[in-house]
């Protein structure tokens, strides 16, 4: 049994023990070497691109990194899995884009925007995921691994 004196001491080596361990590993989450979304690469182009993600709710039925919404399909690796041509097809179109069943908004972008949001979607892409990869559509019939 430890006594009264050796409990507390026991108690305020431990506590302050774990608490140096979780300063440390802040730090080091935190630190330039750990920076897993590369952000040197971000580029005014991938921000207008990220503006115009947030400005038109696109959130709203797809999911970056698994969030937001189970409408649409995923897009964290969009650029890998469709190519830069195809995705500004689907931006820039003027009616509903709806090759697989359901449909997108119409959004005409402009092919300025489109670009920007394909640059997002770049830098997106590249963000080292921890081993996050495997994400399945919502849309049944075009089922994708990446
Ligand atoms: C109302 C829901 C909705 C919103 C809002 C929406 N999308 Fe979509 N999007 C869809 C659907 C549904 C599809 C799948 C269409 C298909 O392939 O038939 C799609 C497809 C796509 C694709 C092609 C994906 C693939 O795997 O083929 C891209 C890229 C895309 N959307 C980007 C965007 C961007 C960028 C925005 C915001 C500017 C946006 N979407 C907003 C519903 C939406």
């Amino acid at each position: 049994m430890l006594s009264k004196k050796q409990a507390r001491a026991f108690f305020l080596v431990g506590t302050l023990v774990t608490f140096m361990i979780f300063i440390f590993l802040t730090i080091y989450s935190l630190s330039k070497a750990q920076d897993q979304s590369h952000a040197e690469n971000i580029t005014p182009a991938v921000v207008r691109g990220k503006k115009l993600w947030e400005k038109n709710n696109c959130m709203g039925c797809h999911t970056l990194m698994g969030e937001g919404g189970y409408y649409a399909p995923e897009l964290t690796k969009i650029v890998e899995r469709r190519g830069d041509a195809y995705i500004k097809a689907a931006l820039m179109s003027k009616t509903p884009w709806q090759v697989h069943g359901r449909k997108m908004v119409a959004y005409g972008m402009t092919e300025q925007e489109a670009n920007d949001m394909v640059a997002f979607f770049t830098w997106i892409g590249n963000i080292d995921l921890n081993g996050f990869e495997r994400v399945v559509s919502p849309l049944a019939k075009d089922k994708v691994t990446n």
